[in-house]
């Protein structure tokens, strides 16, 4: 028998070599590349010899055998789902640590045991007695959720295939996994490779909803190889800033709903809570009277939610100005600095730009540019913008301003939250929110606004 030949994989994005090297090619990571002793390499054996069986082939319209969704009760994640669980679905949730993601599954598990589900919580991380601590804290210690301490592959499915398979498990995290038949350490390539596997297999074998937890390494990636964000249905991202009380779930990936919707919680002592109306919390603390802050009407899956946008500009006699950029993407703000300064002549090319998405939100609605044009321009002008006004449009390379989806619903949570006014761009049809429309069509226009005597 031909000797197996070694192969060697990047625990970082899992691209597989035939040598060992300190950098990888594919992501540029150094030191991620670990020999990879499961891998079974030589040349595959022809297919001719044995037939394969037919697989069966259905049309379209045959009618779908699926088991109706599972509602976990806790509506914010429900909606992060697309709308509740799907049987034998695998789930990957990721997020910093500490950022509460344990917090989030045991809430959820407890909530769906409370509905008469058995469900497994497998935690590779803590020991009985903290998951149990934690349970107390969180006011679930009498929900009939089974626990589990364990990090071994085999017995963890030994213990689920026993009986009636569970409705829901939850793995705690897939990192710290063990399958003794691979031999490498847990937390390699390999070892997650191969544990999501086996788990998928499981969900999709006795329709048990598998949830995985994985960790994140420092460039905020799902840790382990990148085919485990293909291996699963659905791809969930716990976000969050550590300073604030606020956490957004958001989908990246949904084989069975949208990946627009957002979840949000707040932290308390007494673990997750949702937050029902978003935008009031993100607007708690917005103050219109300061220069520099607008407050943006934005969509996030079928919901609109209101948040601040901050700006600072400082004259800059530095020969590359600072960006600095939370939560919007730094090219879009190069893109709308790049267009006041063309059309409009702002200068800003000369100026350090702080630019700041209030509450650890992340927008990423090109519907945002004109709230951070006008916090900009009210930055640099030291001048507010009116009371009681939020701001919606998207910026052209060329200056225009264009019109975005969803105007009315936009309109209509504004007026909901107490404000009057909305600079946007012409829209065909008025919304009857009972909003002031002060329409912008241009870039200068909103500039004419600030600077009402003209740019010196
Ligand atoms: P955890 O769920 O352990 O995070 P992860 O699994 O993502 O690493 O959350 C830990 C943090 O949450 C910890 O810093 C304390 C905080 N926390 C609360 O503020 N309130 C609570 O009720 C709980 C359970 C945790
Ligand atoms: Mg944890």
């Amino acid at each position: 028998m031909a000797k197996a030949k070694k192969t060697y994989s990047c625990s970082g994005c899992g691209a597989v070599y035939n040598r060992w090297q300190g950098k990888c090619d594919d992501c540029g990571e150094w030191n991620s590349i670990l020999e990879d002793k499961a891998a079974v390499s030589g040349a595959p054996k022809g297919l001719s010899a044995k037939k394969g069986r037919n697989v069966h082939l259905v049309s379209l319209d045959e009618p779908i055998e699926q088991a109706p969704r599972v509602l976990v009760g806790m509506n914010e994640l429900d909606r992060a789902l697309g709308g509740g669980l799907v049987p034998g679905s695998a789930i990957l949730i990721g997020g910093d640590p500490g950022i509460g993601k344990s917090t989030l599954l045991l809430q959820a598990m407890g909530a769906l045991a409370l509905k008469g589900e058995d469900c497994v919580y497998i935690s590779g991380e803590e020991s009985t007695a903290q998951v149990q601590m934690r349970a107390r804290r969180l006011g679930l210690s009498n929900a009939p959720l089974r626990l589990g301490c364990e990090t071994s592959l085999r017995d963890i499915l030994s213990t689920l295939d026993d009986g009636k398979p569970p409705k829901a498990v939850v793995i705690d995290s897939i990192q710290t996994l063990f399958a003794d038949h691979v031999e490498s350490a847990p937390g390699t390539v390999s070892q997650v490779r191969v544990c999501a596997h086996e788990l998928i297999s499981f969900a999709k074998r006795k329709g048990t909803i598998v949830i995985l937890v994985g960790h994140v390494t420092k460039d905020g990636q799902i840790a382990g190889p990148r085919v485990l964000e293909h291996m699963v249905d659905t791809v969930l991202y716990f976000e969050g800033d550590r300073g604030h009380q606020f956490r957004i779930l958001r989908a990246v990936k949904n084989r069975f709903g949208g990946t627009d919707e957002i979840g949000v919680f707040e932290m308390t002592g007494a673990g997750l809570n949702q937050v029902t109306n978003p935008s009031a919390l993100f607007l708690a603390d917005h103050n219109a009277r300061e220069p520099g802050s607008a407050v943006f009407a934005g969509i996030e899956g079928s919901r609109p939610v209101l948040v601040e946008i901050q700006a600072l500009v400082a004259r800059s006699s530095a020969a590359n100005p600072r960006r600095a950029v939370v939560g919007w993407d730094s090219g879009r703000l190069a893109m709308v600095l790049a267009v006041l300064d063309a059309r409009a002549g702002l200068g800003l090319a000369g100026c350090d730009v702080y630019l700041n998405v209030a509450g650890g939100l992340k927008v990423s609605e090109p519907a945002a540019d004109i709230a951070v044009a006008a916090a900009l321009i009210s930055s640099l002008s030291q001048v507010p913008l009116p009371e009681e006004t939020v701001v919606f449009g998207e910026i052209s390379l060329s200056g225009d301003i264009r019109s975005v989806s969803q105007t009315d619903a936009r309109l209509k949570e504004s007026s909901k939250l107490g404000f009057s006014r909305a600079m946007m761009p012409k829209v065909k049809k008025a919304g009857g929110s009972g909003i002031q429309q002060h329409t912008v069509s241009r870039v200068t226009d909103l500039v004419a606004h600030f600077f009402p005597d003209g740019v010196d």
